[in-house]
């Protein structure tokens, strides 16, 4: 009966998956976890109780709870009782949903485990939200408690307009995705000790739009395991979902862990798990207001960490600020031009960007390369000066994550410039930098090192304004030492890397 639980939902999850159309999946966020997988998850928790209570939040066809009551009635000892709360919403999976909660019954009786299943065909944001808050809810609050909770939540955008953004918002939930809302209810839900198990995209890491949540999360729990997938998609690869995506354990307790396990496979077969115990400092640095946190993997990370932290100095401290390129095309479409003519002045792409330096104009290009310069335009537009510049988003097959390049005053003849929005540039109040300081920053943003600890904390391929400042860089006079070393164009990678290494000792 044991093997068979995976087994079903396996088959139920192949039912599921070939029913209803990837796109309608995608619709409702529904991307449902291989049994494998499910099986993972399920080993990872350790609390041990008597009385388990797991919740399973958008449960789909359930494999995660049935993983867990597999994995709990094999435990010895066994718990005396099991009980499950499945939240879905989806009419359509209900009745795979039930047939599971039935299985797990029939499991728990073979095993001498008192069962009880309950599946809710409802919302989970306004489940949880009325649970914790009491809305409406005689009963008392600590009914709704959890020993476990497991979940691959729907990864869906929260429409800022929406009732649940609302809900959230009003509760001091506010996020912006049903995957960082799942998992921060759920956590919530959790008992003293509770132990919570997601597997979710790792973009709630670092960047602006999950700060709250990752502030909570840490604050609120103790983060314990985190697994990462070595190669993109193996996590729901049939489903091809574009997010890379993580597994953690964190447990309801105030108090910091030591050290964080990281584990990783290649794929979802999970034979060949590489493990490590990573200093918590590490993972979350003491001093970030913004909690970013590092996914180190190897020893190979942790030099890259040690290496980094040579580098001292704040933007602030350089006198540098970050902002992204204020033409925002659609937006300004009336003012843009194919080719540079009168009053016109550069508009510059990504696509300009090119061996360490702006290449404009491209005229054979798909993107435009002037914007008319008039009183409309003009708070879009930047004197020319030497700019650094790094785009926002890079394709997955190029081997940098941050691409840096200078914008040369010299190279461009112009008196303005316009930097396009998916672009981020580097100034001083608004104006450029000194040609050395540029070149420098330019080739440091280049650097392997640099590129290495950005990948640490960031899994996609967005390079934001807020990661850019928050990172470390040399000093004033190391970057202009590494300046006097740009000369026509950026060198080679191995040739940074090697400047890096002789003024700065990067390498030691
Ligand atoms: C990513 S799937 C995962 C399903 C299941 N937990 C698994 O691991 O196979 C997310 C599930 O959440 C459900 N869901 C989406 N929005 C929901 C909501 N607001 N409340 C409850 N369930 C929801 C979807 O129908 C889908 O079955």
């Amino acid at each position: 009966m044991m093997g068979n639980l995976l087994v079903a939902t396996e088959e139920a999850r192949k039912m599921v998956n070939g029913a209803i159309h990837r796109n309608d999946r995608a619709e409702i966020g529904q991307f449902l976890t291989p049994a494998t997988t499910a099986r993972f998850m399920a080993s990872l928790f350790e609390n041990s109780v008597e009385h388990v209570r797991i919740l399973d939040a958008g449960a789909g066809i359930g494999v995660l709870f049935a993983a867990c009551v597999q994995a709990f009635c094999s435990r010895k000892p066994k718990p005396k009782s099991i009980e499950v709360v499945a939240i879905e919403n989806d009419s359509n999976v209900l009745s795979h949903l039930n047939n599971t909660i039935q299985i797990c019954r029939e499991i728990c009786q073979q095993a001498g485990v008192i069962f009880v299943g309950t599946v809710k065909e409802e919302d989970f944001v306004s489940f949880a939200i009325k649970h914790l808050h009491n809305f409406h809810v005689a009963s008392n609050t600590e009914k709704i408690r959890f020993t476990h909770a497991i979940l691959n939540p729907p990864y869906k955008k929260i429409n800022s307009c929406s009732k649940t953004r609302k809900m959230l918002d009003s509760f001091g939930y506010g996020t912006s995705n049903l995957y960082t809302a799942f998992v921060w209810l759920a956590f919530k839900m959790l008992t003293p000790g509770g132990e919570l198990v997601a597997i979710t995209p790792r973009s709630f890491c670092n960047g602006p739009y999950f700060k709250n949540f990752r502030k909570d999360l840490l604050e609120s729990t103790s983060l314990q395991n985190i697994h990462v997938f070595e190669s993109r998609n193996k996590a729901f690869c049939e489903d091809s979902v574009l997010q890379e995506n993580v597994i953690y354990r964190v447990v309801r307790k105030a108090s910091k862990p030591e050290t964080v396990i990281i584990s990783s496979t290649e794929g979802i077969d999970y034979t060949d798990i590489k493990t490590m115990a990573v200093p918590y400092e590490n993972v979350v640095l003491p001093d970030d207001p913004d909690n970013f946190i590092h996914l180190i993997q190897n020893e190979k990370d942790l030099l890259v960490m040690r290496r980094m932290k040579r580098f001292a100095c704040k933007l602030e401290a350089l006198e540098l600020e970050v902002s992204t390129g204020r033409v925002v095309d659609f937006r300004a479409r009336e003012f843009i031009r194919q080719d540079s003519g009168t009053g016109t002045v550069p508009l510059i792409y990504p696509c300009h960007l090119k061996n360490g330096f702006v290449e404009w104009p491209k005229p054979e290009g798909k993107k435009p390369n002037a914007i008319l310069a008039c009183d409309e335009t003009a708070n879009l537009l930047l004197p020319t000066g030497y700019y650094v510049l790094t785009k926002r988003f890079t394709a997955k097959e190029e081997h940098r994550r941050v691409v840096a390049a200078v914008f040369d005053t010299y190279r461009v003849k112009t008196k303005l410039v316009g930097f396009e929005n998916h672009i981020n540039y580097f100034h001083i109040k608004g104006k450029g930098l000194s040609a050395d300081m540029a070149k420098g920053l330019a080739l440091f943003l280049n650097s392997s090192i640099f590129d290495e600890y950005f990948r640490l904390f960031s899994g996609h391929t967005q390079v934001n304004a807020t990661d850019l400042r928050k990172m470390r860089y040399p000093s004033p006079s190391e970057l202009l030492r590494l300046g006097a070393h740009v000369k026509a164009n950026i060198p080679e990678q191995d040739v940074i890397d090697d400047i890096l290494a002789k003024e700065l000792g990067s390498h030691e």
